[in-house]
């Protein structure tokens, strides 16, 4: 049973990050293509919203590519500085692109109910990164890796928002109406799972290596 907990986190693990590493590659699209061509529903922002625009999709990918690093307990143990570096990019990246996010979610066209979804998502990514860091600080390293992992589990909309969004145009959904909910869904339920996960898993899986806590 350890053994056969110890494999699905290790594979949970491996396909969270390769996943985020992917989406935040995708993401770099706009540099070569140009946002119009790149994203064309965001190239509105570009009339008078230009600075946010690029703020969120140069800071965000970033701090998706960094996340899985910070979980992965090898490197954490042997290079403690590389940890230190890649959190303070992963935070940076997280309050610019954050702010942003906020920002362009009042601008959005999808509508109120959207723009509510991730404006509060912005504000709840910036709330729990700020708590993750005060923690470090405090060398309060269990809280502090708790509230990286709420962080992370935000942060990871950027990837469930993607798959969701994929697979309701693969069901032929109502474009509008499925972009709204997704506003909401690709961040709530992962919320959900990481207090699940730290309420009732952690102790055993911080033991054994099970869940993310392979990585650490
Ligand atoms: C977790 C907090 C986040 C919030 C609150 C947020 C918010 C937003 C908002 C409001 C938009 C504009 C949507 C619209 O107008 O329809 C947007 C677009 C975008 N976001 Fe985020 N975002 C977050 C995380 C991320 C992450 C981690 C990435 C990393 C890949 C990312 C990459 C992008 C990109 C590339 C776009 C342009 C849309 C597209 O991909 O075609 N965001 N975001």
């Amino acid at each position: 049973m350890e053994r056969f907990l110890r494999i699905c986190g290790r594979g949970g693990y491996v396909t969270m990050a390769v996943l985020s590493v992917v989406i935040s590659v995708v993401s770099y699209r706009f540099v070569p293509l140009g946002v119009t061509q790149a994203m064309e529903h965001m190239a509105h922002n570009l009339d008078g919203n230009a600075l946010a625009l690029y703020a969120h999709i140069g800071g965000a990918p970033l701090a998706l590519a960094v996340m899985p690093f910070q979980f992965w307990a090898g490197l954490r143990l042997r290079r403690p500085v590389v940890h230190r570096w890649l959190g303070r990019v992963y935070v940076a990246a997280i309050f610019v692109s954050g702010v942003a996010g906020l920002q362009l979610a009042f601008h959005t066209t999808a509508g109120s109910f959207a723009g509510t979804g991730f404006g509060l998502l912005a504000v709840v990514w910036i709330a729990t990164t700020a708590t993750g860091l005060a923690f470090a600080v405090r060398r309060d390293f269990a809280r502090h890796k708790a509230w990286m992992l709420r962080s992370a589990a935000l942060t990871f909309a950027a990837v469930t928002l993607r798959l969701y969004l994929g697979i309701a145009m693969a069901f032929d959904a109502d474009f509008e109406t499925a972009y709204s909910l997704i506003a909401w869904a690709c961040w709530v339920p992962n919320a959900l799972a990481v207090e699940v996960y730290l309420r009732f898993f952690r102790a055993a899986g911080g033991r054994h290596g099970a869940g993310i806590a392979v990585a650490n």
